[in-house]
């Protein structure tokens, strides 16, 4: 027997309303916000996320799934904001459109060792806003991303919030961490002793319990941001404070991919364990010029599906009773007219199905039942001679005749 890849999932079909739900109340609360979808391919040319992620990140040191095409490498995306600046770089809506606020739900693809809330595809919903540097911007994004996990009926989640600073500012920071870990090397683990030299912001995240000790006596706070940072990093703050939204100053946040500059924040929920990221994002100001396009803003976030799915109290809301009316077919006539009955149904906009598999009466009353149908239609030889059909009520359990030329009108009430 075939099986999935470790790392992969089936969403199996009483999965599936709850994730359409998640993705509905998704696209109605980007469109709040004006925000458009976009859709880019899942591969991609490797170089791309090299660029863009940095080539010392985890990403790109371990975690890509290559495939090999004559002289080219693609990937599949590990994630999407690499994807959509050089999307919105390549088909020039920084000339068209300018500003641009755009979102995104699909697979991306990471080669991680598997455990709970860590796939190998796994789903982001995501948005991207592109072409502004201003601090109102990033208020409005970190409330977005705030209004979205109300819209899923998740609690209990804490927004940690940071600046990175510009360029020089991150240049600064890395020379203030090397400088305080050297004389703790010796304490490190070995992969944060690598990280040192190639990228010794992400010691801050290391999750090895004595590199977190050694990390956290030290004192970071804003010290190496530019004052040009410092006050956009506080208008953040008191835009967030305007809007009621709470989050926590996190001097240590940092993330995982080298484009964040300025504003960086994640969101945790407890219930989550060791992969407590809801979602992250943050600012990067560099990426769309680093990518070839001109010097603008952008921010984003994204949060992980099957995150959500694991804290939703949508959870328990599972869908009992649907718009789907069932027929149940006695006898040879009866079964082909209700074909037709089913056909003219459908052309009126109502859900209908039947029973292909030979069921008795009670049989297919069950399952009616275990669809969630809220009307089983009965239609046998005494209903056709007479021109009607009889609607049982699948919540009230109340049945009646009905005149099958009416039937539409009834349904639809
Ligand atoms: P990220 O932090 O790498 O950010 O991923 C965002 C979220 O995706 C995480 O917080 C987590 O919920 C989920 N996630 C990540 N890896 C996995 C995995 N292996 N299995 C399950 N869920 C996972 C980004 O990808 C950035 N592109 C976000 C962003 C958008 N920043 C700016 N714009």
């Amino acid at each position: 027997m075939y099986k999935h890849i470790p790392g992969t999932k089936d969403i199996l079909p009483d999965e599936t309303s709850l994730w359409q739900s998640i993705e509905e109340t998704s696209r109605n609360i980007f469109s709040l916000y004006n925000y458009s979808e976009i859709r880019t391919p899942a591969l991609e040319d490797v170089s791309l996320f090299n660029r863009s992620l940095g080539e010392s990140t985890e990403i790109v040191q371990k975690q890509m799934f290559l495939t090999k095409s004559g002289e080219d490498v693609y990937c599949l995306r590990p994630e999407a904001t690499a994807s959509i600046v050089r999307s919105y770089i390549e088909n020039s809506l920084d000339k068209t459109v300018g500003f641009s606020k755009l979102y995104y739900i699909g697979p991306m693809f990471r080669h991680e060792r598997p455990q709970k809330g860590r796939l190998r595809q796994f789903h982001h919903i995501g948005c991207e806003a592109i072409g502004s540097f201003e601090a109102e911007l990033d208020a409005e994004v970190i409330s977005l991303a705030d209004y979205l996990l109300k819209g899923f009926l998740i609690q209990g989640y804490k927004i940690k919030l940071n600046s990175l600073g510009c360029l020089k500012d991150k240049a600064r920071l890395t020379e203030l961490l090397r400088d305080r870990l050297k004389g703790e090397l010796g304490a490190l683990c070995q992969d944060c002793q690598v990280r040192y030299n190639g990228n010794v912001l992400r010691i801050l995240d290391c999750k090895n319990e004595t590199c977190k000790n050694v990390v956290e006596k030290i004192d970071l706070k804003d010290s190496y941001l530019c004052p040009e940072c410092k006050a956009h990093f506080l208008k953040v703050r008191e835009g967030l404070d305007s809007l009621g939204i709470g989050f926590e100053y996190t001097p240590h946040l940092v993330r995982g991919l080298d484009y964040y500059t300025g504003t960086v924040f994640e969101i945790s929920h407890p219930e989550l364990g060791s992969q407590d990221a809801l979602g992250a994002g943050g600012r990067y100001n560099n990426l769309v010029k680093e990518l070839g396009g001109p010097d603008m803003g952008a921010i984003g976030f994204a949060f992980g599906i099957e995150r959500l799915l694991l804290v939703t109290k949508l959870q328990g809301q599972k869908v009992t009773s649907k718009k789907l009316s069932y027929l149940i077919s006695l006898g040879e006539e009866a079964k082909k007219q209700g074909i037709k009955l089913l056909e003219s149904l459908r052309e009126k906009g109502i859900a209908c199905d039947t029973d292909y598999e030979g069921r008795s009466l009670k049989a297919a009353m069950r399952r009616a039942n275990d669809l969630g149908a809220n009307k089983v239609l009965i239609l046998g030889e005494n209903e056709l001679k007479n021109g009607v059909i009889t609607v049982k009520d699948m919540v009230s359990g109340e049945q009646k005749e009905v005149a099958l030329e009416s039937l539409a009108k009834d349904l639809k009430c």
